[in-house]
Parts: C-alpha cells; sequence; structure tokens
C-alpha cells in the first residue's frame, strides 16, 4: 500500500481529496465536464486494470460542486480474478489520501416487482453472500478495529441528504437492502427467490467489500444501485451486460444530477 500511496501522492501533489465516488456499469457520464488530474489504473502500483465492459480503468481527481473528489471510474470486482483484498485497496489509500466519505454506485438487479428498472435504490443495509470477507488477514491497527461494528455501515446523515435534495428535485427514490454475490453468472431464478425471502431488495456483484473496509476506516457511505434490470426469474428477458449498461446510462444522467445536488451539502 505505501508505494500505491506515495505514486498517487506523486501526481497529485498537494490536492487532498476529502470525498471519493466509484462509479459503477454505465455511470462514467458523471465525469463529463469535469476537470482535473486523471491517473489510468495501469500506472498505478498494486491497482488491477479494470476489463469490464463500461469501465473505464482510471482515477480522476477534480473538484465536485465545491468538494476536493477522487472518482474511480470502474472498480476491480471479484468476479475478475481479484482478491478482496485488492478490490478494496483503493478504499484503504483514500483513506490515507484523507477521504473521509465515500459514494458506492452500482448497477444492481431489481428483486422486487415495485422496483422496476430505471430506479435508484439507496442502499439501507447489505447482505454479503460473497462468501468471503475483505478483512480476512493480518490487520492493520492503523486504519481499523480487528473485529469491527457494521451496524449503520450506510449513513443515515447522508442518505437523509441526498432524499431532501431528490424531494426538491422531483426525483422518486427507493431504499432497500443490497445482497451481493460473486458472480459473473447471474442468479438462477430460486436464487433470487432465496434473496428476496431474506430481505433483499436488490442483488449485485460489488459494492458490498468496498462498503466493509470503508466503514471499518471509519468513512462515511453512501450506497446507491441503479436497477438496470429485473433478476432472473422476475421477468422474461433474461438479465445481460448490454441491458445494464444501456439502462445505467439512461437513469445514471439522473443519478449523477441527484448526486452533484447532494454532494454540496455533504
Ligand atoms: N444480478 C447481478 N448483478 C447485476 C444484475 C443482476 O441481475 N444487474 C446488474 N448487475
Amino acid at each position: 500500500m505505501q508505494e500505491t500511496l506515495d505514486f498517487i501522492k506523486n501526481e497529485i501533489k498537494d490536492f487532498k481529496p476529502e470525498l471519493a465516488i466509484v462509479l459503477g456499469s454505465g455511470l462514467g457520464a458523471f465525469c463529463e465536464g469535469l476537470e482535473g488530474i486523471t491517473i489510468p489504473y495501469s500506472k498505478i502500483p498494486g491497482f488491477g486494470s479494470s476489463s469490464v465492459k463500461g469501465h473505464k480503468g482510471e482515477l480522476l481527481f477534480a473538484n465536485v460542486c465545491g468538494k476536493k473528489t477522487v472518482i474511480m471510474q470502474g472498480r476491480f470486482h471479484f468476479y475478475e480474478g481479484y482478491s478482496l483484498s485488492q478490490n478494496t485497496l483503493p478504499i484503504k489509500v483514500f483513506k490515507k489520501l484523507g477521504v473521509n466519505k465515500i459514494i458506492l454506485t452500482n448497477a444492481a438487479g431489481s428483486l422486487r416487482e415495485d422496483m422496476p428498472p430505471g430506479s435508484i435504490m439507496l442502499i439501507e443495509d447489505h447482505i454479503n453472500f460473497m462468501g468471503s470477507n475483505p478483512l480476512i488477514g493480518v490487520n492493520d491497527d492503523t486504519l481499523g478495529t480487528r473485529f469491527p461494528d457494521m451496524n449503520e455501515v450506510y449513513s443515515k446523515r447522508l442518505r437523509a441528504i441526498v432524499e431532501n435534495c431528490a424531494n426538491k428535485m422531483g426525483i422518486e427514490l427507493k431504499h432497500g437492502v443490497y445482497s451481493a454475490l460473486t458472480g459473473p453468472s447471474y442468479e438462477t431464478p430460486a436464487e433470487v427467490r432465496m434473496l428476496a425471502k431474506l430481505g433483499a431488495s436488490a442483488t449485485g456483484m460489488s459494492t458490498v467489500p468496498e462498503a466493509i473496509v470503508a466503514k471499518y476506516c471509519s468513512i462515511e457511505v453512501l450506497g446507491v444501485s441503479l436497477i438496470t434490470n429485473y433478476a432472473a426469474g422476475l421477468s422474461k428477458v433474461a438479465p445481460n451486460h448490454r441491458e445494464v449498461v444501456e439502462m445505467g446510462k439512461i437513469a445514471g444522467e439522473k443519478l449523477s444530477k441527484l448526486l452533484k445536488e447532494s454532494i454540496k451539502e455533504f
């Protein structure tokens, strides 16, 4: 981590981000019109290279609505073969750079009929179905404690700000529990029924490890799912990546506007 940190610090000089944003599939539009310092992941020691279509694979350090921000355009997924500790290295690096708030976004499948594609869901809590935990291994006491509490991973304060902005902008928000499986195969209809019965509203293949690490190192988390499709069995159309990216782009514009308004009050 020290090598990664030193490299980034040298690139950004005295830019000190306080906010981090991780953009999920199709959400790249958020960065349009933003100017700042760009660093491709391929240049950063310790970072992977994001291989998923719809993910750009670079860090952007920029001012976003008055906040010094680092934006991850694309993330490292467990299903790409990265370990959960590689997957969450950026979060730890951001903490060391001074970040104290993070927005985690993702594309997700809906587990509820009343939450159609195009919906924006504020994540209230999560269920980790990845079968592993990013904090397994030697604990770095400078970041957090060995057995971190996972109450209120997703900040009530940040959610209230976003809800308030959404009300003012006439944007409808859904709320729910996000469940993460490893992927890359989509869920079976039986798995989808199970997840819904267990209390989840949406399902995806990311975000949970990053949220765990952020909470562990005392970063305030906002989690937002862009609902791109009905999960398997809830619709005649089978989930597919093209649909995910396309719906991400359409609903992503609405989400980008909402986040930019909200960030002013973070
Ligand atoms: N399942 C899992 N991950 C997803 C989905 C889905 O239906 N849609 C977008 N990401």
